[in-house]
């Protein structure tokens, strides 16, 4: 029988989940399908019911269920109970489902094969961010001993954010302090949204060190120019959305896909929507 996964989410229709798992279950010949599912926020329990009737076998969970997502589950990894939010969901034999957290694998991956180096020990890393993406990139760094200079327009978050998961070379600031500390910096990380409302920080002079924006299509765009018109190298979020799907994947059929090939599928699904 046809095995049905999928993402949960509201809202949910433009995600790019579906593109990289279906294409995968084509590739390895997998007998599975992968849907989106449009559940409003609240609806978490009554809809993983319903799918653990079905027979559904893993889930990705997205906003506005990632902090409910760990409470539903009987299970959680360790990662989600540092974290307190989980992003995959596998069924168990009895009805209930597991909780793990791909977002931090799936980002430590993704910028190592970036930086083309597995020791991420010592990098110097300008954060800039203190919402629930910056969560999860701080806790991937702060295990691999990166020093973090936590920057956000609230400083408060980026403050109560490093206690919580940093380690000991972790700082938090104000993203004023940005122009500045930049110079300091191996790499910048965006996390913030506000290239979704068009607006670019500026970046400072790069000298070929990495802007990495998380978010990816337009979104990315207003940010990634700046940073590339001022000499960074840049790269987009996609990299981390298909590592942490990756991740998934691997958790559900015990093998890791080819993410080069989502990577180009999913490039020509935005090609053709910008
Ligand atoms: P996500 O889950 O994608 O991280 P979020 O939790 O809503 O989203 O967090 C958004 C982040 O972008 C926050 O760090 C926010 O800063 P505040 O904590 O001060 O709100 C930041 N952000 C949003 N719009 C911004 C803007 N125009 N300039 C700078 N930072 C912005």
């Amino acid at each position: 029988m046809t095995k049905l996964l999928g993402v949960i989410g509201d809202p949910i229709a433009h995600s790019l989940s579906p593109l990289i798992h279906n294409g995968w279950y084509r590739d390895l010949g997998i007998d599975a399908t992968y849907e989106a599912m449009q559940i409003p926020k609240g609806d978490l329990p009554d809809a993983l019911q319903t799918l653990s009737k079905t027979g559904a076998l893993g889930l990705n969970v997205t906003l506005p269920h990632k902090l409910s997502a760990r409470d539903v589950a009987t299970t959680t990894s360790e990662t989600v109970d540092k974290i307190g939010a989980a992003n995959t969901l596998t069924a168990q034999s009895d009805g209930t489902w597991h909780a793990d957290n791909t977002d931090i694998p799936g980002f430590t991956n993704a910028l190592r094969e970036l930086l083309d180096e597995k020791n991420l020990s010592g990098l110097r890393v300008v954060l800039l961010g203190a919402g629930g993406s910056a969560r999860a990139v701080l806790y991937a760094l702060s295990l691999e001993g990166a020093e973090v200079l936590c920057l956000n327009r609230t400083e408060s978050k980026a403050q109560l954010l490093v206690q919580d998961l940093g380690n000991v070379k972790c700082r938090a600031g104000d993203l004023n302090q940005y122009a500045d500390e930049q110079a300091n910096a191996d790499i910048v990380i965006n996390t913030t949204s506000s290239g979704y409302e068009g607006s670019a920080l500026a970046t400072g002079i790069g000298n070929g060190r990495l802007f990495y924006d998380i978010s990816y299509g337009r979104a990315a765009t207003p940010q990634l120019s700046a940073a590339s018109e001022s000499g960074w190298r840049t790269a987009d979020g996609l990299s981390m959305l298909i590592a942490q799907a990756a991740e998934s994947f691997r958790i559900w059929f015990g093998v890791m896909p080819d993410r080069e090939k989502a990577i180009d599928r999913c490039r020509n699904a935005i090609k053709a929507t910008v």
